[in-house]
């Protein structure tokens, strides 16, 4: 296990954001796809549509992100829940009202040497939150809400819960300006020893690219609600 994150950690680098990698006629087709595909979780209480990008909707769409992606981080495999006929689903669409809380999505096969994850977003205003801290251990969702914290019966697919990152990168107290700023949905004392890497202001027709082992957020600002994609790679 330990030559794995090894291996993790020698691929790892800042993240980047590439600008204008999709055309407007592109986004409009990522648009299309989304209101064309079917809904897999309305989550009521996070407020959040999420649908799964199954293949074969739109097969040119699969095969340019496919080829922009390959030449910002060379070769990779999905990293993504299969569909009910066993075939690889290529990211999820989420659809959200109410910011994302604290997570890392490093998958649910620990056996994975998990890699790169991609944010494209659909609509204009919203911005993602990435910490420098990061974590090794598979999606989970980090929170000290004691409710959250007793959900133990996970289905396929579900993020852990965690309080354990609070004993993972010391004490210090959250930068107060950016948690009012950005992070007004987390309790800064949940986000202690955090240390902010990068906050990428959504822009349509961009993409953000980042290491799965980042801890990350939505951040608060939302107007109305925001569309994005997010894919998961691994080695
Ligand atoms: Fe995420």
């Amino acid at each position: 296990m330990n030559s794995l994150i090894t291996k993790i950690k020698e691929q790892e680098s800042p993240p980047k954001v590439i600008k204008n990698l999709f055309s407007e006629n592109e986004i409009k087709e990522f648009l299309k796809l989304y209101h064309d595909l079917p809904i897999t979780v309305h989550n009521k209480k996070q407020n959040v549509i999420k649908k799964r990008w199954l293949q074969g909707f739109n097969k040119n769409l699969e095969k340019i992100f496919n080829e922009r992606l390959e030449k910002e981080i060379g070769s990779f495999k999905m990293d993504n829940l299969k569909d009910d006929e066993g075939r690889d689903i290529l990211g999820l669409i989420q659809e959200s009202y109410a910011p994302i809380g604290l997570h890392v999505d490093g998958g649910f096969e620990l056996k994975n040497q998990i890699y790169k994850q991609t944010l494209i977003p659909l609509s204009s205003v919203g911005s993602t939150v990435i910490f420098k801290n990061r974590y090794y251990e598979g999606s989970t969702n980090f929170t000290q809400d004691p409710i959250e914290l007793g959900k133990k019966d996970l289905k396929y697919g579900q993020n852990k819960r965690s309080d354990i990152h609070l004993k993972m990168y010391g004490n210090k107290s959250f930068d107060k300006k950016i948690h009012q700023k950005y992070l007004q949905h987390e309790d800064i004392n949940n986000l202690k020893g955090l240390e902010v890497e990068l906050i990428y202001k959504w822009e349509v027709g961009s993409m953000l690219i980042f290491d799965r082992t980042h801890l990350h957020c939505s951040s608060s600002v939302i107007e109305g609600k925001k569309i994005g994609i997010a894919t998961f790679t691994k080695k």
